[in-house]
C-alpha cells in the first residue's frame, strides 16, 4: 500500500514555521536549506520532508521528534531505525509531494510548463520520442509525463545522477507496470513502485490542513 500526498504551497513564506520544522531535520538538510538564495525553495523543501515525516508518524505511530532521516551517498533519504517505512519527495515551484509505503517507492512533481525539445532528444528514448510525437496535442503534458516518470524510477532505485537516461525507457512494457501518472491540475506526478495503480491512495491535502497535522503530531 502506497501513500500518495499532494499539496500546492501558497508563495508566502511563515520564516516561524519553516525555521521550526527545520529544527527536526538533520544538519546536512538544514545547512541545505540555510544555503538557498529564494525562501520559498527553503518553504517548498522544509515542507516536502516534513509532509513525509507527518505520513511516517500517522502509519507508524512512532513520535515525530524520534524520526531520524538520513541520506544515502547518492542522495536517496531514509529512515534511520525503521527500515520498514520507504519514503519519498519532491518540490517543484509551488507544489510538493511525498509517498510513504512498506516498499521502495519513488515520486516526482513537475509543473507542466513550455518544454524544450532539444532536452527531450537528448535524453528521451525512440520509444519515448515516439510517444511524445505520437499527438500534435499536449505536448508539454507528455513530456512531463514521460519526465516525471524518469525521476521517480530514478528515485525508487535511488541511483540519482545517470549518464544514459535514454537507457530508461519508461514506455517499455518492462517498466509500464511499476509507473503511474496522475494529472493534478497544473501539474504532473509519477509514482513508481511494485505495488499496482489499486493500492495507491491519492490525498491532495490543503497547506492549511498539512500545518494543522504537523502541530497536532509535534506536540
Ligand atoms: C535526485 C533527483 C532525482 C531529484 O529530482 P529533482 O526533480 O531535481 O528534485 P525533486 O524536488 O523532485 O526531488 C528532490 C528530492 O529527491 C530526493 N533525492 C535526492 N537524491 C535522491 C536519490 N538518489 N534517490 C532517491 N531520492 C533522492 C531528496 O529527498 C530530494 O529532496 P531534498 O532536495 O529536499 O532533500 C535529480 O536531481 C536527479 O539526479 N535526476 C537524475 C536523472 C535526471 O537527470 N533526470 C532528468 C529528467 S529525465
Amino acid at each position: 500500500m502506497i501513500q500518495l500526498y499532494f499539496m500546492e504551497v501558497e508563495p508566502h513564506c511563515n520564516s516561524v514555521v519553516i525555521d521550526e520544522m527545520m529544527q527536526s531535520m538533520s544538519g546536512e538538510k538544514k545547512e541545505r536549506l540555510s544555503r538557498y538564495r529564494f525562501d520559498i525553495d527553503r518553504k517548498l523543501g522544509a515542507y516536502a520532508e516534513t509532509l513525509a515525516r507527518c505520513l511516517i508518524c500517522l502509519k507508524s505511530g512512532v513520535k515525530y521528534k524520534e524520526l531520524q532521516f538520513q541520506v544515502s551517498r547518492a542522495g536517496k533519504p531514509y529512515l534511520s531505525g525503521f527500515p520498514y517505512y520507504e519514503f519519498s519527495i519532491s518540490h517543484a515551484r509551488n507544489a510538493v509531494a511525498a509517498a510513504v509505503s512498506d516498499k521502495p517507492v519513488g515520486v516526482d512533481v513537475e509543473k507542466v510548463r513550455d518544454f524544450a525539445s532539444g532536452l527531450a532528444k537528448r535524453v528521451f528514448s525512440q520509444n519515448e520520442m515516439a510517444w511524445l510525437n505520437g499527438t500534435a496535442e499536449d505536448k508539454d503534458r507528455r513530456f512531463f509525463d514521460i519526465w516525471t516518470k524518469k525521476e521517480a524510477l530514478v528515485k525508487y532505485h535511488g541511483t540519482g545522477l545517470m549518464k544514459d537516461l535514454k537507457l530508461l525507457d519508461v514506455k517499455s512494457e518492462l517498466l509500464r507496470e511499476k509507473l503511474s501518472t496522475f494529472d493534478m491540475g497544473g501539474y504532473i506526478m509519477s509514482i513508481c513502485s511494485c505495488y499496482e495503480l489499486r493500492e495507491t491512495e491519492i490525498t491532495a491535502i490543503s497547506e492549511y490542513d498539512f500545518i494543522e497535522m504537523w502541530r497536532s503530531l509535534i506536540i
